[in-house]
């Protein structure tokens, strides 16, 4: 009985193997046109299609981040500077994407800009972080997709969009998990909505890696000055020790993030090229045997599993 099972398993696996391992033809005809180039996730991903011979369309926020990633790839590369907070801005990228591609349409759209507010008690957090974060990481994502969507359907493509593995599990800011929550839910009505269009959608969850976004000096600065400009009635209610533990918690969290970012962009790399992409990819060892886990679990167990070691807010019943 357990072998015929084993069996099976192996069998499936096997057969998943051999799907997606095809390659989509013609790949140094197609346009990608990433999100968020400057650094991390997106620029590895600039390179290391750029290396693949596709045609690629970097979106960087800054002129500098542009120079630089234009200094180390091929004539074939071509940025535009993008802050996908603004709608002028992203409609003179998407002008630039059409008049780039022409008929053959936009073989692929990864949204990858985001950022992270500071980490904090969703009590504390403050309004404007909210707002900027749902706008960077949500809006952005829905504004992007909105202008470029036509190019997409044009050439059948693909849309790639980077969530995270707390879009599955809600721990740790959470403003971050509702923005990312969105993403989820967004691509998934997307990939309902355009299947007919022989669009295909794709989510990436990554877990914890060394990236700008994870630096932590700057999460833990960004921590404390929150937490100092927090109203008095927070800071009376969960008081000073609660808060020196909850920063000492995090701070030792913080410790050990994943330095090969590969896992991330080859997930993305095969959405963009596999003629089977996955609808979601889980990168990192801490996204496929604790988070994905975790989030399988009934609610009051995961309650529990997430808040065992936090500490009690001063004024307590
Ligand atoms: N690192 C992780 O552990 C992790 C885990 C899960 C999910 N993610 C997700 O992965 C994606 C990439 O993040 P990353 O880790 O590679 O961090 P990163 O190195 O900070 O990359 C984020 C990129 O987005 C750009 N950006 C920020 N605000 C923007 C705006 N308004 N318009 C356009 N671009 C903007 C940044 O530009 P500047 O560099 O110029 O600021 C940067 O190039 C994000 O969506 C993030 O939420 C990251």
């Amino acid at each position: 009985m357990w072998l015929y099972l084993a069996a099976l398993v192996g069998l499936y696996y096997l057969v998943r193997w051999q799907r997606e391992r095809q390659v989509v033809s013609h790949l140094r005809d197609k346009y990608v046109f990433i999100t968020g180039c400057d650094s991390g996730f997106g620029n590895l991903l600039a390179r290391q299609l750029d290396m693949r011979g596709m045609r690629v369309l970097a979106a960087c926020l800054t002129e500098k981040g542009a120079e630089q990633l234009r200094a180390q790839t091929s004539d074939r590369l071509e940025t535009v500077t993008l802050d996908v907070t603004k709608t002028e801005s992203i409609s003179a990228a998407a002008q630039w994407v059409k008049e780039h591609v022409g008929d053959r349409g936009l073989w692929g759209l990864v949204n990858n800009a985001g950022i992270m507010p500071p980490i904090t008690y969703c009590e504390w957090q403050k309004t404007e972080d909210c707002v900027n974060t749902l706008k960077v990481n949500l809006i952005g994502v829905i504004q992007v997709t909105l202008s470029m969507l036509p190019l997409v359907k044009r050439a059948r493509g693909r849309i790639v969009n980077v969530s995270s593995i707390l879009g599955r599990i809600a721990c740790m800011s959470g403003i971050y998990c509702c923005s990312k929550y969105g993403v989820e839910a967004y691509s998934d009505s997307l990939r309902r909505e355009l299947q007919h269009f022989g669009v295909k959608i794709s989510i990436i969850e990554p877990g914890y890696f060394k990236t700008g976004m994870t630096d932590m000096n700057k999460t833990l600065e960004k921590m404390k000055q929150t937490w100092e400009e927090a109203p008095e009635h927070i800071k009376e209610s969960y008081g000073q020790q609660f808060f020196d533990t909850f920063y000492h918690g995090i701070k030792q969290g913080l410790l050990g993030p994943c330095t090969n970012l590969n896992y991330v962009t080859d997930c993305m790399e095969h959405a963009l090229t596999s003629v089977h992409p996955r609808t979601r990819y889980s990168a990192g060892w801490d996204a496929q045997f604790y988070f994905i886990p975790l989030s399988y679990l009934p609610t009051s167990l995961a309650d529990y599993i997430v808040t065992r070691s936090l500490p009690k807010p001063a004024q307590v019943a």
